[in-house]
């Protein structure tokens, strides 16, 4: 059993995703803390509506970004979570940060990573006429969207997709990606190989 906390911004289907998964028993996981910048994120309703501890952390009241980080962390480190998961977290995590949960931190993004990082991943790929994409699930080191993957599923890029289709059909394999590569985490049957994760 683990203890993850959720970082998220908005809609926060990831994170239901998890919350679901770990309600079916399909993961061994507890939520300890949901922790959103957006008090209008519709992930914090659904938190609130779960009974979760739910944060909101607003960035647009702290004067600077760091101060807005150790509020951030002040909570997380009273929650006590092994895993801090982002679900859609729009906050870039500074150096102090990663390096207060050191290969504890864990991301997905919508795309076959190194591929298209950074924001509008799914746009970036139908623009760039790859015929497949996917999503990644990753640990977080200091560089963005480029530390060492857990779990990749490939989506299929159609001729007539836009944006919004290939993000629909991406959306459905992150679920899917996203407990895989937590359970991976909970059974605690991992181990680095440099860049490589190795699950066993
Ligand atoms: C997801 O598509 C996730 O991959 C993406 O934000 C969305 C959040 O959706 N994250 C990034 O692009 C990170 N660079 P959700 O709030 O419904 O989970």
């Amino acid at each position: 059993m683990i203890r993850i906390a959720v970082l998220l911004s908005g809609r926060g289907s990831n994170f239901a995703a998890i919350h679901e998964a770990i309600a079916a028993r399909a993961l061994d996981a507890e939520i300890c803390a949901v922790v959103s910048n957006r008090d209008d994120a519709p992930g914090v309703s659904r938190a609130r509506d779960w009974q979760y501890a739910a944060h909101v952390i607003d960035n647009r009241a702290f004067a600077s970004r760091a101060d807005h980080e150790a509020e951030v962390l002040r909570v997380l480190e009273a929650a006590k979570p092994d895993f801090i998961v982002l679900a859609g977290y729009m906050r870039l995590l500074s150096t102090r940060f990663v390096a207060a949960f050191p290969n504890r931190i864990i991301n997905i993004h919508p795309s076959l990573l190194p591929s298209f990082p950074g924001v509008d991943a799914q746009k970036q790929a139908v623009e760039h006429g790859v015929k497949v994409s996917g999503c990644t699930v990753h640990f977080v080191d200091e560089s963005l969207d480029a530390g060492p993957i857990i779990v990749q599923h490939a989506v299929e890029v159609r001729d007539d997709d836009t944006a919004e289709s290939l993000s629909a059909r991406i959306l459905v394999e992150e679920h899917r990606a996203y407990v895989e590569a937590l359970q991976i985490l909970a059974r605690g049957r991992y181990r680095f190989d440099g860049r490589r994760v190795i699950a066993s």
